[in-house]
């Protein structure tokens, strides 16, 4: 499950009128390296959560025949190869709309109905992570399939920056794998149980939906995600995943820019040209 339907407001102008999952590093929108992450975890139903104006993203995964043929008639080999399989045959794609911003736990809850009560996944793709032979999500799932057991990608943030992400405290257990015992939306560096901040990763059991019912408006008056995952905490194990990798908040403009960076420096076409701009710039 993908939730897209923020506003992006860190974003605008630009996000005026593109969603910010839309934003391009290099050449490829955000969403799509979330959605080429999830496919190489095995996913095969893609949900979407969007909202009434946010219809480029369903656009874009749209097949496009007609720039297919126009491409493969212009000799355009390359280029076809990339529009054609950005969305395998064998996968589903389905849209849920998020008539109102209530916040990541009832953007989640928006999609109960076609989840069903099985465990999914759930990708924020503003959280870019670039792993350096399994992606991240498949790490996770590979874990569930070993425990049985969901998990929470998390990182060590800042002891400044506790109050943006979800923030876990765990125990190892002897299967030398660390249980989520506590976690908080954004706590101030004073409340915060630890400095392993939730990153947009989570392997879920269906069983939340019931929870996200119950849960009131917690942090910034949004149903949040994160108060779900604690009551759930009371019936059922979650693992925290310090997954392996590196992940770029492409949320701030900071963190697209590295991503930007970093990412086109592995295009083997832009990387000298760009390494020797870099060496003439000056502090
Ligand atoms: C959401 C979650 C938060 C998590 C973060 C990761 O916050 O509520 O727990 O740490 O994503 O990116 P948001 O960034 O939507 O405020």
């Amino acid at each position: 499950m993908f939730p897209v339907a923020g506003l992006g407001t860190r974003f605008l102008p630009a996000t005026k009128s593109i969603p910010k999952e839309m934003l391009p590093i290099v050449d490829k929108p955000l969403i799509q390296y979330a959605v080429e992450e999830a496919l190489e975890a095995g996913i095969e139903t893609l949900i979407f959560v969007t909202n009434p104006r946010k219809r480029a993203i369903q656009e874009y995964f749209a097949r496009d025949e007609a720039l297919q043929s126009h491409l493969l008639a212009q000799g355009q080999h390359e280029l076809h190869a990339r529009i054609h399989d950005i969305i395998p045959a064998h996968v589903s794609t389905a849209y849920v709309i998020q008539s109102q911003a209530l916040g990541l736990g009832h953007a989640v809850w928006c999609a109960k109905s076609l989840v069903g009560n099985e465990p999914f996944a759930v990708l924020l793709a503003d959280d870019l992570i670039r792993a350096p032979a399994t992606g991240c999500l498949k790490q996770m799932v590979d874990e569930y399939h070993a425990t049985g057991v969901g998990s929470i990608g998390v990182e060590e943030v800042p002891a400044s920056m506790t109050d943006r992400y979800g923030i876990v405290s765990v125990e190892r257990a002897d299967d030398g794998r660390d249980y989520i015992r506590e976690i908080v939306e954004k706590p101030s560096a004073e409340k915060a149980p630890s400095r392993l901040g939730v990153v947009g990763r989570y392997i879920l059991p269906g069983e939340i939906f019931a929870l996200l019912e119950t849960v009131r408006a917690g942090v910034g008056g949004e149903i949040q995600l994160t108060d779900a995952i604690a009551a759930q905490l009371t019936s059922q194990r979650l693992l925290a995943h310090a997954f392996d990798g590196v992940r770029y908040d492409c949320g701030s403009r900071q963190g697209f820019i590295r991503a930007t960076v970093d990412y086109a420096l592995e295009h083997a076409d832009l990387r000298a040209d760009l390494l020797a701009h870099l060496a003439t710039l000056k502090r």
